[in-house]
């Protein structure tokens, strides 16, 4: 059998798959992209392949690998960069790695949060132009918003756009500065799911006073702190535009650790200069990596931006390709995968 890996995977991965008898294994040999080009020329006759999120998996790379295709697993959680479509019409199996990096991103989360509300792109700014010195040390200097409730009467409301694994393993976090209210929007419409979750997040967190799914209306007027934590694709396109930016407190922080294309960009740069909500901090951006320092949000002093790397743990990491391979494996033997996306139903 043959199987296609877009990136070298490093010693603690590729060994499972050399290990394996009767696979041959062809690798791009680095730990950067490969580019489309090597893909669609080595994938020809492939039965399986690890695949990474920035890679288009689209119609031509399924005609480039022929009928053989059994299995497409992704090193990543998300699967919007894959054509569900054309996936479920060849009969092709879709693996992904949820769980092992609900942590990990559940922590870059609440990072980003306290970065961009506590003024951390300007303050180290300060001290690595070598402007602390004159700077010195000022009451009000750099102040942000407070980041955990005040005192009892202070009540504070986290909010999330998408509310699976990742989105609950950050409220748990935002529950220990003192969060007691949750207000969530969510792909199901369902009230009986959304009762069954409530219930089971009330019963988990005891100090929760609210924990409710809402319109986006009231999510953007009600939050203190939002997080968006859901998939991206059609569905989910700028959900947060100049509409929903106007109605944020001012003194709101917005994150985002899913995808780019949930932000209008633009909307939000704007957002930030004429202070329609206090901070912003992205690990994600539309038309990522191609994102220079002219890019109006690298430009926001109150916008912090890191490079996608919301997972970035050596846990999550090795542990997202271990379980890509064996999603790999799984659909090379006809076996249920340890982690299977249901195309059909998506
Ligand atoms: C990261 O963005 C992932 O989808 O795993
Ligand atoms: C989705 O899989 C999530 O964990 O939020």
């Amino acid at each position: 059998l043959k199987v296609v890996v877009s990136l070298d995977l490093g010693p603690e991965v590729m060994p499972l798959l050399y290990n394996q008898p009767n696979l041959d294994v062809v690798v791009w040999p680095h730990e950067s992209a490969s580019g489309k080009e090597w893909l669609l020329k080595n994938i020809a006759g492939a039965d399986g392949c690890i695949i990474m999120l920035f890679e288009k998996i689209d119609a031509e790379v399924f005609d480039a690998a022929g009928p053989n295709l059994k299995v497409v697993s992704t090193m990543s959680v998300g699967y919007d960069h894959v054509d569900l479509k054309e996936l479920a019409k060849r009969g092709i199996k879709l693996g992904n790695t949820p769980d092992i990096l609900s942590d990990s991103v559940a922590d870059s989360s609440v990072m980003l949060a306290l970065m961009a509300g506590r003024n951390t792109k300007q303050a180290t700014n300060v001290v690595e132009k070598g402007e602390w010195p004159g700077w010195g040390w000022s009451p009000y200097g750099l102040c942000g918003p407070q980041m955990s409730p005040n005192s009892p009467q202070d009540i504070r409301t986290v909010g999330f756009i998408g509310f699976g694994r990742i989105a609950q393993a950050t409220l748990a976090r935002m529950i220990g500065f003192g969060y007691t209210r949750c207000v969530y929007v969510a792909r199901s419409k369902d009230p009986a799911r959304a009762k069954e979750i409530e219930q089971t997040i009330k019963a988990r967190h005891p100090t929760l006073t609210t924990v409710q799914r809402v319109e986006l209306d009231q999510l953007a007027r009600e939050s203190d702190v939002l997080y968006i934590l859901a998939p991206g694709g059609p569905e989910t396109y700028h959900i947060v535009n100049e509409t929903f930016l106007k109605q944020m407190k001012k003194t709101a922080v917005l994150v985002n650790n899913a995808r780019g294309t949930l932000v209008d960009s633009d909307a939000l740069a704007k957002a930030l200069k004429e202070g329609w909500l206090w901070g912003a901090g992205v690990d994600v951006v539309e038309g990522e990596p191609n994102v220079t320092v002219d890019h109006p949000l690298v430009k926001e002093p109150r916008c912090v931006m890191i490079p996608h790397i919301g997972s970035a743990t050596w846990e999550s990491r090795i542990g997202m390709g271990t379980i890509a391979v064996q999603n790999l494996l799984a659909g090379l033997a006809g076996i249920p995968l340890v982690a299977e996306v249901q195309v059909s139903k998506v």
